[in-house]
């Protein structure tokens, strides 16, 4: 059985090689770049980001088992909820960059926060100041 540390080692890996995905559609989709273009590299974006959207969810729901926030008397949180409908999110933003070009730059504003938002959502909104 992996422990928790492993089990956030591959959610957090898996958080940011989707982040990488992105990332890389959305510069070149900034630079003028298309689709047709991108090609085969896109597939390869495309594969690596369905590989780690696996491993995040996979990841994140083995690290919440484990810690306790699942089932018994914890039940299903809304935090986790709220987690897996930003999951969902993530997996639909690389449609954005193509689609939608003259915006890609902002998603390297965008997708930070959304990363900072669902930390801070991990364990149910704890204090940020002390
Ligand atoms: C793609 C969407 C997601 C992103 C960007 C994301 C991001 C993060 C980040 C940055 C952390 C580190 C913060 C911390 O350890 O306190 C974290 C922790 C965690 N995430 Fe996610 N996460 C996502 C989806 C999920 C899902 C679907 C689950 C399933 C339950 C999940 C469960 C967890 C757990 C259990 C932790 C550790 C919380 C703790 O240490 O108390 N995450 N997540």
């Amino acid at each position: 059985m992996p422990s928790y540390k492993l089990y956030k080692m591959i959610h957090l890996a898996g958080v940011v090689a989707v982040c990488m995905s992105v990332a890389g559609m959305s510069f070149h989709a900034w630079l003028g770049g298309t689709k047709e273009a991108a090609g085969a590299a896109r597939k390869q974006l495309m594969a690596l980001h369905g590989v780690a959207m696996f491993l995040s969810l996979l990841g994140g729901m083995g690290a919440a088992a484990t810690a306790g926030f699942l089932g018994g008397e914890a039940g299903f949180p809304h935090w986790v909820m709220l987690k897996l409908v930003l999951w969902l999110i993530f997996g639909a933003l690389p449609v954005l960059p193509y689609r939608k070009p003259e915006h890609s730059k902002w998603l390297f504003v965008a997708v930070p926060l959304l990363v900072a938002f669902a930390a801070w959502t991990a364990g149910g909104f704890l204090p940020l100041t002390r």
